[in-house]
């Protein structure tokens, strides 16, 4: 992950400092925070595919070559999967060189930039904690950085996500382990809890995140009719009502019509 050229940069040590908040008319104050960003994937953003949150192809799953691998302060295990955030070039800190003045982009995290313990964090390991570190896809940090300058200091806030059509749910799994990937999720963007009921009982079952975007339950819900409860990190809950019909098989995919606001 980040090729980035072993280029030496300055330290920044206040990572998560406050660079310029602004206070909008009542609302609360919008932060801007320092990390740096690198990219990878290549220029079409095909080796972004299938990170660690499970959205698959990132092009049918519609997040596109506007995504992000997180480092782990960042990721947090998962649980930033499908938050969005827009990020610019720090223009204080970049060299002007390698920095496009006056943009941002708007990413959605669906990957995790892992450690590197057998480099230093200020040269080469940019996802040791605990640096804040975006490894963009190329096509999405080609909009505020230059290719040859490979890492940028950036400024970064999380922002609602704006999504096309509902949330839509993909089962895999087998009989007794359900395993739901949770995809195309508006505002907050990430998932604090989940629960499933099928159609034969009143009770809906608490589920687990077993890894990035992907829940599971451990009931028998092979072929049942069922029924979804997101609350994401914000605290919206939302009930996605038999979105998932009779007779349904392992590896389908439900778009729901009801979203996140
Ligand atoms: C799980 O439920 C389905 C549908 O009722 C059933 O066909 C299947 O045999 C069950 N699986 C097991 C392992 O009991």
């Amino acid at each position: 992950m980040a090729p980035a050229p072993a280029r030496a940069i300055a330290v920044v040590l206040l990572t998560f400092v406050c660079c310029g908040c602004t206070m909008a008319a009542d609302k609360a104050p919008i932060k801007w925070l320092r990390a740096h960003a690198t990219f990878y994937g290549g220029a079409d953003a095909s080796d972004t595919m299938g990170g660690a949150c499970g959205y698959g192809n990132l092009y049918s799953a519609g997040y596109g070559t506007r995504t992000a691998a997180l480092s782990a302060v960042l990721f947090n295990d998962g649980a930033a999967c499908g938050q969005c955030y827009k990020i610019a070039c720090d223009r204080k800190l970049a060299d002007p060189m390698w920095c496009k003045p006056g943009v941002s982009v708007t990413v959605t995290a669906t990957n995790f930039c892992p450690p590197n313990n057998a480099l230093p964090s200020n040269n080469g390991g940019w996802c040791n904690p605990p640096r804040p570190h975006f490894d963009m896809a190329q096509p999405a940090w080609e909009k505020i950085g230059v290719y040859k300058g490979g890492i940028i200091p950036v400024m970064y806030q999380r922002v609602p996500c704006v999504k096309k059509g509902g949330v839509r749910f993909k089962i895999e799994g087998h009989d007794y382990f359900n395993l739901v990937t949770v995809m195309n999720v508006a505002a907050a963007g990430s998932i604090k809890s989940m629960d499933v009921k099928s159609s034969d009982s009143n009770d809906w079952m608490s589920m687990s995140r077993n890894w990035g975007a992907n829940w599971h339950s451990l009931a028998n819900l092979t072929g049942k009719m069922l029924s979804f409860r997101l609350t994401d990190t914000d605290g919206q809950t939302v009930e996605f009502n038999n979105i998932v019909p009779g007779g349904w098989k392992f590896g389908q995919t439900f778009a729901s019509k009801q979203q996140f606001k």
